[in-house]
């Protein structure tokens, strides 16, 4: 016995020794310098200079081109407040997205982290795997006073696409207590975005940007959206365009049969392509054709919701009622992670017998922290009428911005509430968009960066026909839409001549 453990110890001992070895992944552990963490140990601030080695050194950005920061400097954001962040030059900039579309009570407001202070004093954390606790309870009640009233159950999630995702899985399981087991497939829009994991990628209709992921998870299917600005010719009305795109839900259920299709998934406003928005004529229509055929209606209001569109949710601005509702950014104002799956009572009933349960579930779903964040930001929202601040000046942002369509790039001016895209063309006449190289060196090469220069943060982007966007902090008013205008007519004209 003695010998087998005193072999047993030699092993271990030659096991460690093996590991600090020269050459070894231990040594060179043990030998990487840690800048940041000597500061850190020595009570000192790292300089903005090791600040942007580390960042180069040890990051992996997401949806970001690495190639510029082999050379050139990472942005480095190191504080905001209202709707201004400054970067690690101290170069101050207009939040003109809200971050991600996100922080919608604008930045630096401290009573939200005073509110997470004191839930973590409180309750740290806890799952609501089995358990709740007040404030997902609190926050569970709240967000449903302000959705559409068949919506009354709340699956807590960290953000949008893992609520899309919980979507289709509770679709999908539903069905199958329904004695529907083949009900499974989804139906979604051409461009919109709803996701980065494999299932919410799915959803998601953007070509490029799951190709190098394919093979996805099967059973998705895509319809057309509803961008009237490029149906303008093909149609007398916006009405009539509207009835045409819902139509093709109807003709795709049949085309895979209504049996197998589960869910059609779409944002009232979607985003990716440019602020697509619909007259109430296309909820309806979706609503019936969804209804006939035993097919779940899911809005992701993951951008829309909170505010964004000038009610608190887009299904109230477009007076419709969802099977489900996928909410998350404004719900925290992105102080803190959270997303949220609101349902039909109809879905969970049959979680209210015997042993059913939906397995699915996130450790961070519903933290408590997040949810006191919620709280405290729905609070400013209702103080502040934060949504009735979007609703009133919406119509003179959207003015403001239609000054833009002088120029001879701005195509189109369209969106809702404070969720405006800039259309840009080659040629206004024909609408004529830029081909790949074009738009690769107008967004990337130009304006992205004269934006930036001149200290407006907002999006352009490409996944449909190329956009600026703008989703600013809801609590902005008409001085910053003239900012906004001033800084964009400046760059585009600019970009013009560049072509
Ligand atoms: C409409 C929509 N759905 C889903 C998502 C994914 O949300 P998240 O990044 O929180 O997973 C986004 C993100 O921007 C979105 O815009």
């Amino acid at each position: 016995m003695a010998t087998k453990e005193s072999q047993a110890g030699k092993l271990v001992r030659g096991l460690v020794s093996a590991f600090k070895a020269p050459g070894t992944p231990a040594a060179a552990a043990a030998d990487r310098a840690t800048p940041l963490l000597d500061a850190r140990k020595a009570g000192v601030e790292p300089t903005v200079k090791q600040l942007q080695q580390a960042a180069k050194d040890n990051m992996f950005l997401h949806f970001t081109r690495h190639s510029p920061y082999q050379k050139g400097e990472i942005p480095i954001i190191m504080k905001a407040q209202g709707h201004h962040f400054w970067d690690q030059n101290g170069k101050k900039y207009f939040d003109g997205i809200s971050s991600l579309f996100s922080v919608n009570a604008g930045h630096g407001r401290e009573r939200l982290a005073e509110a997470a202070a004191k839930q973590m004093k409180t309750l740290d954390y806890f799952p609501i795997w089995g358990h709740a606790h007040p404030t997902s309870i609190e926050l569970s009640e709240r967000v449903l006073s302000y959705a559409p009233k068949n919506l009354t159950r709340v699956f807590f999630t960290t953000g949008g696409g893992e609520a899309n995702e919980t979507a289709w899985k509770l679709a999908k399981q539903y069905f199958k207590l329904q004695g529907k087991p083949l009900k499974h497939k989804v139906i979604t829009r051409a461009v919109a975005y709803h996701g980065t994991s494999h299932g919410a990628l799915s959803l998601t209709g953007i070509p490029a940007m799951k190709k190098m992921f394919e093979p996805l998870v099967p059973s998705t299917f895509r319809v057309p959206n509803t961008n009237w600005y490029r149906a303008q010719d093909q149609f007398e009305t916006e009405e009539e365009f509207a009835m045409w795109a819902a139509n093709r839900v109807e003709e795709m259920i049949l085309f895979e049969d209504p049996d197998t299709v589960a869910a059609f998934i779409f944002e009232p406003v979607q985003n990716s392509g440019g602020c697509f928005t619909s007259p109430k004529s296309y909820f309806k229509r979706v609503r019936e054709i969804c209804d006939k055929y035993d097919v779940l209606l899911v809005a992701d209001e993951t951008i829309d919701g909170f505010g964004r569109i000038g009610t608190m949710f887009a299904s109230e601005f477009y007076d419709f009622e969802p099977d489900m509702l996928v909410c998350a950014k404004g719900i925290t104002s992105a102080y803190a992670p959270l997303g949220a799956l609101l349902l039909s009572e109809k879905l969970f009933e049959p979680f209210k017998h015997g042993t059913t349960i939906f397995p699915h579930g996130y450790t961070f779903a519903g933290h408590p922290v997040s949810c006191a964040v919620a709280l405290e930001n729905l609070d400013i929202f209702d103080e502040e009428d934060l949504v009735g601040n979007v609703r009133r000046n919406s119509p003179i942002f959207r003015q403001t911005l239609e000054k833009l369509k002088d120029l001879p790039i701005v195509g189109d001016v369209r969106g809702e509430g404070y969720f405006f895209a800039i259309e840009l063309v080659k040629d206004k006449a024909t609408k004529e968009t830029f081909n790949d190289a074009e738009s690769e060196k107008l967004l990337r090469g130009i304006l992205s960066h004269r934006m930036f220069e001149e200290g407006l943060y907002c999006r352009s982007d490409d996944r449909g026909d190329p956009v600026v966007q703008l989703a600013p902090p809801l609590t902005v008013g008409v001085d910053e839409f003239n900012e906004i205008e001033q800084i964009l007519r400046g760059c585009l004209s600019e970009a013009w001549t560049k072509l």
